[in-house]
């Protein structure tokens, strides 16, 4: 019995919809903190387990008859410790395996995200302290975070970001959780660590040009001065906290933390990823 964490959201959602393509329904359960937000895949047939990363009574009762666990990262400031109540329930429990969405960056200890997102990689040594068989799938950047990172009239607007020249290989996280949802349909990837990107590098420049091609609209590309891009992005009107993360994650995009490319995702899809061409039509409706 599997148990997907995160499947009221977009990427644990793509892992359900890969499971149930290969396995039954009654094979499948999901810890889900709104029944509301979860009574879709009850009418699925999936079995939904009520609880939320800071209820560790409610991790115990989830945990029970599972042999593979994912846990999907949080999102909240307390994502440490959650993460851990969720390793510990896992442990207590005596789950054959657990999957773990991490994040994939070259170095974490000189990164401008490493105040919000730092949690985000230390799961993994709790995981690896736990002594249970683990799979790491460290997830770059989504292709999806495009309207957010751009802004989402970026097609009027065009992009203007602090990234300089620097380049990330975007992936779909619908494919992503095809990867993740297949890695917990087959053994073997027990006790792997795997760089989940994109098959090529790509610049915000070069996102640009396709929404230009795509769109037959122009969308420039502005290399936004990092002091006044937190000025401005100050009038997108979203939460200060979204603010610091654009802005931190920009600057590791410049400086190329995310410049890493791996055949992971390929050889867990089974084919090429898609091309960001592809995943942009897709994400934009063009
Ligand atoms: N690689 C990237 O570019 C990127 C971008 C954004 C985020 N991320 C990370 O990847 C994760 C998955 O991405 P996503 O797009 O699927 O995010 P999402 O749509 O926001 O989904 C997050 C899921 O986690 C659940 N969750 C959050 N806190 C929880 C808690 N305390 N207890 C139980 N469940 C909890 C949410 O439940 P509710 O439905 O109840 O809220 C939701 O199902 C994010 O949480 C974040 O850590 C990665």
């Amino acid at each position: 019995m599997f148990l997907v964490t995160g499947a009221t959201g977009h990427l644990g959602s793509a892992v359900v919809s890969q499971l149930l393509k290969k396995t039954k329904a009654s094979e499948i359960s999901v810890l889900a903190r709104d029944e509301n937000k979860a009574s879709a895949l009850k009418t699925k047939g999936i079995d939904v387990r009520i609880g939320s990363y800071d209820d560790t009574s409610s991790l115990d009762k989830a945990m029970q008859g599972i042999s593979k666990l994912l846990l999907i990262s949080g999102n909240g400031p307390n994502r440490l410790q959650q993460h851990k109540n969720v390793v510990i329930a896992a442990k207590k429990a005596g789950i054959a395996q657990i999957v773990y969405t991490s994040i994939s960056i070259k170095n974490m200890k000189t990164a401008a995200i490493r105040p919000i997102m730092e949690s985000i990689s230390l799961t993994e040594d709790l995981i690896n302290e736990s002594g249970l068989k683990y799979t790491i799938l460290r997830n770059t950047l989504y292709t999806a975070g495009t309207p957010l990172f751009g802004g989402d009239k970026v097609l009027k607007t065009g992009i203007f970001l602090p990234t300089g020249d620097g380049k990330v290989p975007f992936a779909l996280r619908r494919e992503m959780g095809e990867a993740a949802g297949n890695v917990l349909l087959h053994n073997g990837h027990e006790n792997k660590t795997y760089e989940i990107t994109g098959s090529t590098l790509y610049s915000y420049e070069d996102v640009a040009r396709e929404l230009s091609a795509l769109s037959g609209q122009t969308v420039s590309y502005t290399d936004a001065d990092p002091s006044v891009f937190v000025t401005k992005i100050k009038d997108f009107g979203l939460p200060e906290i979204v603010n610091q993360i654009v802005a931190g994650f920009s600057a590791d995009v410049k400086n190329h933390q995310f410049e890493k490319v791996t055949k992971d995702l390929e050889n867990l899809l089974g084919r090429k990823p898609a091309t960001l061409n592809a995943s942009l039509k897709e994400i934009y409706n063009l």
